[in-house]
């Protein structure tokens, strides 16, 4: 049978009411598609008694907390900004190991929560969990690919209950949600951004000089490929990012030797995350996202190469 939205709007509302009750909850949204339509199915149910968080971890895209606001605060969400950035930053200094980066982002961000939750009185949290993210943590018969940070990064006494209405629902079925409650279609529609945000497209160590790298990268990689999605020269793909490399290559900037960084553009077409390939780009659109990345980070990066692997055998994000 088709999936209704509007059916599983209705029924969630009714869910949610009879979970909370007149109890307050909280939800963190990130500007991302499914904690933008939790929060908003969140919001349609509970009003003013759900608060919406977004924490700055100092890892989110490109001018995130404003397009959150400008996307949220019309439709009445009851919305509060905080800045943890350095606290994220902090505590990732010294970190390379991808499954310790997800763990220790997942529990800052719950701890944030708890402190907020606290102020609030709330005694839900609301997630957008998805099904992909709770089948590749392990939690069915799949081994543990990578602990999704909805799931994985949960402490396991957390003081407030869980409720997530997106718990069944696939990529495509949360967009279709998305568009029935009434968010913009820059939100709905939007691709996916895992939930430790750009920690997991910088390999190896993060800095914040790192962070800028690749914040700047993914902003010119977004740009480039929906300007030729809007052009009609390709599809717009299921995601398409920039990767911070680990490794540096030697280049010329201007008449002298550069030794710098490398970038990878990973584009993908996808039904719902489980499985993708590589999109396939026109040469002119690569060569004008590594011009672009070369000349706007000359300093840094003097390299740009494209991701050709499907999943599997690699995943989407590198980490
Ligand atoms: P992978 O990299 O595992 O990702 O092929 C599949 C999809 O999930 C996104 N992703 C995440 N989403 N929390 C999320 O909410 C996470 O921790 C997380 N890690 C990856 C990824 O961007 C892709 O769309």
């Amino acid at each position: 049978m088709a999936f209704d939205p509007q059916k599983f709007i209705s029924e969630s509302i009714v869910q949610i009411r009879a979970t909370v009750g007149d109890k307050r909850a909280i939800i963190a949204v990130s500007g991302g598609v499914d904690s933008s339509v939790a929060a908003a199915l969140a919001s349609r149910a509970l009003g003013k008694n759900v608060l919406c968080v977004f924490v700055d971890t100092g890892l989110m895209r490109k001018g995130e907390a404003e397009n959150v606001r400008a996307a949220l605060e019309p439709l009445g969400v009851n919305l509060k900004v905080v800045d943890a950035s350095r606290e994220f930053l902090g505590a990732l200094k010294n970190t390379s190991e991808p499954e310790k980066k997800r763990k220790i982002i997942g529990e800052k961000f719950i701890r944030v929560f708890e402190s907020e939750a606290k102020r609030f009185g709330a005694s839900f949290l609301v997630q957008g969990t998805i099904a992909p993210d709770w089948i590749e943590s392990g939690a069915g018969l799949r081994d543990t690919i990578k602990s999704h940070h909805n799931v994985g990064g949960l402490p396991k006494k957390m003081k407030m209950r869980l409720v997530e209405p997106l718990r069944e629902l696939y990529k495509d079925e949360v967009r279709k949600v998305g568009q029935a409650l009434g968010l913009p279609q820059e939100i709905y529609s939007r691709q996916p951004f895992p939930g430790p945000g750009l920690a997991v497209r910088i390999m190896g160590k993060i800095t914040p000089k790192k962070v800028e790298i690749v914040r700047e990268a993914c902003a010119i990689v977004e740009e480039e490929i929906e300007l030729a999605a809007k052009e009609g020269k390709m599809e717009r793909p299921w995601q398409y990012f920039a990767v911070l490399l680990p490794i540096k290559s030697v280049g010329v900037l201007g008449d002298a030797r550069a030794y710098g960084y490398a970038i990878a553009v990973r584009a993908v077409d996808s039904i719902d995350g489980m499985t993708a390939k590589a999109s396939r780009i026109a040469p002119e659109v690569l060569e004008k996202i590594a011009d672009r990345i070369t000349r706007k980070l000359k300093e840094d990066v003097n390299r740009v190469v494209y991701d050709i692997t499907s999943k599997p055998p690699a995943t989407i994000e590198w980490e």
